[in-house]
């Protein structure tokens, strides 16, 4: 959207839509997507563009991993509903503004177990109830609600546990403003390796970066630059080039990336 927006880009609807469509298309006999979805976003607006956002990431993701065209609609479909478990937690804990108790942290904590209960009953693929219950176990065990390690946890809920966090940390919150995704990525390189699955954390950041290319962003020192070369080895921190003058990120540890513009 933003391409076309901003860049004037061909906008090319078929493209898009086409895995969307044909997720609800195929399960319109087993399962009702629509009224799932209809429900979600009666219960709750944030939780459902949540869903929303986290099901496209994850399509894009799927792509990006050159998976097979019926494994990058499952993945969507993974990201669609890796929340559903929301709807059975109390309104006021998942509505509330701000950060939550320690009381009510653990009640949230239960929507993994609750999402999958949920879908037990429904005909759709396994790996959507696993991401459903697993997409909060980390690779190094740090994760709940089983505390789950690397390839115990089902490959669809590795993917999604990436995309839930970059959208979660890229969405504004009523105690911050969206993180701008260069310190998104600057958090997955830090500390992601251990928790995240590298084959699939590697491509989606580099990916990501990759689409930053020629953007213009705004530094921390107030200067507005143009991204112009992607460190491999560091992709949180590009060349930036400034009227004539190239930034190599890398190298200036005071300098950073504040907001794409
Ligand atoms: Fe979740
Ligand atoms: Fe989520």
């Amino acid at each position: 959207m933003n391409l076309v927006v901003q860049k004037n880009t061909a906008l090319d609807v078929k493209t898009l839509l086409k895995n969307t469509l044909s997720i609800v298309s195929n399960h319109s006999g087993s399962i009702s997507i629509l009224d799932m979805l209809q429900n979600m976003r009666e219960y709750d607006d944030s939780t459902y563009t949540h869903s929303l956002n986290v099901a496209l990431i994850c399509n894009i993701l799927a792509g990006w991993l050159k998976l097979p065209k019926e494994d990058v609609e499952l993945a969507t479909a993974c990201g669609l509903f890796h929340d559903i478990g929301k709807m059975l937690i109390p309104y006021s804990i998942i509505a509330k503004p701000g950060r939550l108790s320690e009381e009510e942290f653990a009640t949230v904590k239960k929507h993994p177990a609750l999402g999958y209960e949920l879908l037990q009953s429904q005909d759709v693929d396994v790996h959507v109830k696993n991401a459903a219950l697993m997409h909060h176990e980390r690779s190094d065990g740090s994760g709940y609600p089983a505390k789950l390690k690397g390839n115990q946890i089902d490959p669809y809920a590795r993917m999604v546990a990436i995309a839930d966090v970059y959208d979660a940390m890229t969405a504004a919150r009523c105690y911050r403003g969206p993180l701008c995704p260069f310190c998104v990525i600057e958090m997955f390189e830090t500390e992601g390796f251990q928790k995240y699955d590298v084959s699939i954390l590697l491509p989606f950041l580099e990916n990501v970066v990759n689409s930053c290319l020629q953007n213009r962003c705004l530094l921390n020192d107030g200067r507005k630059v143009t991204i112009i070369y992607i460190n491999k080895e560091k992709l949180s921190r590009p060349v930036v080039q400034y009227g004539e003058e190239y930034i190599n990120l890398a190298d200036q540890p005071d300098l950073k990336i504040e907001k794409l513009l």
